[in-house]
């Protein structure tokens, strides 16, 4: 059988490992080994998801912590190359566009075995921005790659890539209706919430939460957004956050918010439907409050997501204060339905399976 090593570390991949591994599990398809970097490692970011979405146990943690960008890539890279030269896979599959993911690809690249890049051809200004980096080397490196949309696809042809390129959906939204019937609608009515009578948001990138003006405007805004309301904004914070709201000493300001720890998946997604609408900074949230029905102010200059800008669903946001509560109450006077549904058919996961194993001819039968 053939053996294909998956590589994860933080939030957003074991999200898309889930649904990868449910559809290798049903097709029988291959040997799947799964390598945990330890990029995300406190338990609300990591362990908590592995329960919640029967994530295969990791064969290998590599134990990498949180770093300077550099130290965190080579540290990955370093540590998984050693498990590669002992597992010799026939292909290694990453995921997004962590420090993780780039590593991966990298180490993978540099022994002559395949890589195949799940969510591929994302693409999203500014060009210097960490994520950014790691997605368009890692699509560089990959043979397989499976794009989640046709701008994706288009993405990958303007950069010269021509070869491997297959549109096959999000597996976010695969596991989004997986899921569904599960969310936690329990945590609202806990946390002592109206359904639609709260702001849901999460601000975790680093050009907003390390920026001491940026995380100082966002809150304001949040807060300002808050009064003009008069309904709570829930918001789970990032570590990375919570750290900066301490070192800038923005701690009596967000009291105005209602804050919690990150939250699981479900939990999230729970939260999510009931909301007004969502605040997020996140690539794959802004995604997945529309799949809910939820409209979202992406508090970023540009989004790798455009269809949903250009369906109206969506809004980009300056971190300014004044901006986020205008576009924000904008935003809960104009709920939308019918949200668009550009990220294909909730099959990726089976597409990206059945590729792989038909890729493997006859020795994977
Ligand atoms: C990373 C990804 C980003 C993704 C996000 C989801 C990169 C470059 N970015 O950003 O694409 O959207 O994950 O969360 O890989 N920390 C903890 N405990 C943890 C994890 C992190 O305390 O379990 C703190 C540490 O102070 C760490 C900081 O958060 O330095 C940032 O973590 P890091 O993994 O570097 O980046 P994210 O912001 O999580």
């Amino acid at each position: 059988m053939p053996k294909i090593v998956s590589l994860v570390g933080g939030r957003p991949q074991f999200i898309k490992e889930a649904m990868v591994y449910r559809a290798v599990k049903r097709a029988n398809a291959w040997d799947h080994v799964l390598v945990h970097s330890g990029q995300h490692y406190d338990w609300n970011m990591s362990g908590s998801l592995f329960d919640e979405l029967s994530i295969k146990t990791p064969d290998y943690f590599l134990k990498v912590g949180s770093g300077t960008h550099g130290a965190m890539t080579a540290a990955v890279l370093e540590r998984f190359e050693k498990v590669l030269m002992e597992e010799k896979p026939d292909l290694v599959l990453v995921y997004g566009d962590m420090n993780t993911t780039v590593s991966g690809a990298l180490a993978a690249a540099k022994l002559k075995i395949p890589v195949a890049h799940v969510e591929a051809g994302q693409r999203q200004d500014p060009r210097d921005m960490p994520e950014e980096i790691n997605r368009v080397l890692t699509d560089h490196m990959s043979k397989y790659l499976f794009a989640p949309s046709k701008t994706a696809c288009e993405n990958l042809l303007k950069e010269g890539i021509r070869e491997g390129i297959y549109e096959v959906g999000d597996v976010m939204y695969d596991l989004y209706l997986a899921m569904k019937p599960k969310f936690n609608k329990e945590l609202r009515s806990s946390l002592g919430l109206e359904a639609g009578g709260y702001v849901l948001t999460t601000i975790h990138r680093d050009f907003n939460a390390d920026d001491e003006k940026n995380l100082t405007e966002i809150l304001k805004g949040l807060l300002d957004l808050s009064k003009e309301l008069s309904v709570p904004v829930v918001f789970p914070v990032h570590p990375r956050t919570r750290n900066r709201i301490k070192q800038f000493g923005l701690e009596d300001m967000a009291k105005g918010l209602k804050l919690l720890d990150p939250v699981s998946y479900l939990d999230l997604m729970g939260l999510s439907e009931e909301s007004l609408f969502v605040v997020t900074d996140s690539g794959g949230f802004q995604k997945e409050a529309v799949f809910g029905g939820k409209r979202a102010l992406v508090v970023m200059e540009a989004t790798g997501w455009p269809e949903l800008v250009e369906a109206g669903w969506n809004c980009l946001c300056p971190p300014k204060a004044p901006v986020i509560s205008e576009l924000g109450l904008k935003m809960a006077r104009e709920p939308m339905e019918n949200p668009p549904k550009p990220y294909g058919d909730g099959c990726a996961s089976e597409k990206i399976v059945k590729t792989l194993k038909d890729s493997f001819g006859p020795r994977g039968e």
